[in-house]
């Protein structure tokens, strides 16, 4: 298959024609990879089972992962739920357009190839103009995972989703990086308790001012791979990794924890490895390693979390084959930003106020 290429963004008739190409696309069954605040996404049409079914091929993906589904208009949820709790509106109201997806009892309209045979759906309205766009000139519900090969890290850029999806959907509309950089909170509204099954960049504190208590999901609290049976299903398959080993070292003293990821590397590299270390722009000249990578600076979560699936990208792009990245404090932004990083690193993290080999 050929892939289209097009940016959005330069002049507006040429927007409108990319509009109306990846329109026919969504309409007649095929694939648009398309921006979002967040991450790229995968899109088709979220009530088109075989749409739904060339995504998961796509992205080599098991179809038992449910996919969420982009709105632009907020009529779209009792299209495509069937109990919705008042509490949906007051979140809609304060976070849409934007990073999180709500997971509800879904309607007999939504297909069970889309929600990977679950009668819950997950809905989210972006915050980014080229998918709002998309989504209301097509007139599509549109189903996207995020539009990288299962496994991959996400893509925050239109090259990451060029370099894994090239031949494989009908068009990439590249729309700029997206400011977020990680994916969408997930809250689940079918319980009595709102559970978080995926932090990101709405915490649970900011949604606790707005609905009251909220709960996390138990494998997530735990950072770490658990025997919980994970509410999002897509949670239990290792995910957002760079194809090198990786491990975090934390601790509260900066410098213990600077001489261990140097004292790894340098053993690591012994060993014939080639080694990366994932920085931040106030460590990493301290630093030695094959690679030395600042994720972005200590005083701004976002700019960490904006660059994070990059660096990891590029610590692949590099064939780096040992990866020590820094940990980040767990507050706000940092839990999810902690919950991407433990995932990468397949759990494994070394805290140098504990462990001394
Ligand atoms: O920011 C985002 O959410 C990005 C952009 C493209 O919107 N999308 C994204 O999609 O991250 P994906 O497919 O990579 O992750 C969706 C997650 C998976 O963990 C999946 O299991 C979960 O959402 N999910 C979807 N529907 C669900 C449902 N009905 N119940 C539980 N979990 C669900
Ligand atoms: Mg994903």
């Amino acid at each position: 298959m050929k892939t289209i290429f097009e940016k959005t963004g330069l002049d507006e008739e040429k927007d409108n024609r990319i509009y109306e190409m990846a329109s026919e696309i969504l309409n007649r069954g095929g694939l648009v990879a398309f921006p979002t605040e967040t991450v790229y996404g995968l899109g088709g049409n979220a009530l088109d089972g075989e749409a739904a079914a060339k995504i998961y091929a796509a992205k080599g993906r098991p179809s038992d992962n449910p996919l969420i589904i982009h709105i632009a208009d907020i009529d779209a949820l009792k299209v495509l739920c069937s109990e919705i709790p008042p509490l949906a509106y007051s979140l809609a109201e304060h976070f849409w357009p934007g990073p999180l997806t709500m997971i509800m009892k879904k309607t007999e309209i939504v297909p069970h190839a889309t929600t990977g045979g679950l009668d819950t759906v997950a809905v989210r309205m972006p915050n980014n103009r080229t998918a709002l766009e998309l989504i209301r000139r097509s007139g599509v519900y549109v189903a996207a995972p995020s539009a990288n090969l299962s496994g991959r890290p996400s893509p925050t850029k239109a090259e990451h989703v060029r370099q894994d999806m090239d031949g494989r959907i009908d068009m990439i509309i590249d729309g700029g990086n997206g400011d977020i950089g990680i994916e969408s909170t997930i809250i689940d509204l079918t319980d009595k308790v709102p559970v978080i099954l995926r932090p990101g960049y709405i915490t649970k504190e900011m949604l606790e001012a707005v609905i009251g208590p909220v709960d996390i999901d138990k494998a997530v609290a735990l950072g770490k791979q658990s025997d919980a049976p994970p509410k999002a299903p897509g949670m239990k398959y290792r995910h957002y990794a760079p194809r090198g080993e990786m491990v975090i070292v934390e601790g509260k003293d900066p410098d213990c924890v600077t001489e261990k990821i140097n004292r790894l590397a340098a053993q690591k590299k012994k060993e014939g490895m080639k080694t990366g270390i994932l920085a931040t722009d106030e460590t990493e000249p301290f630093y030695k390693a094959d690679y030395v990578i600042s994720v972005g600076t200590r005083g701004s979560e976002l700019s960490i979390s904006s660059h994070l699936f990059d660096v990891l990208r590029q610590f692949d792009d590099l064939g780096v084959q040992y990866i020590v990245s820094e940990g980040f404090s767990r507050e706000n932004v940092g839990y999810a930003i902690m919950n991407r990083l433990l995932k990468a690193a397949g759990g494994k993290i070394i805290n140098t106020d504990e462990s001394e080999e």
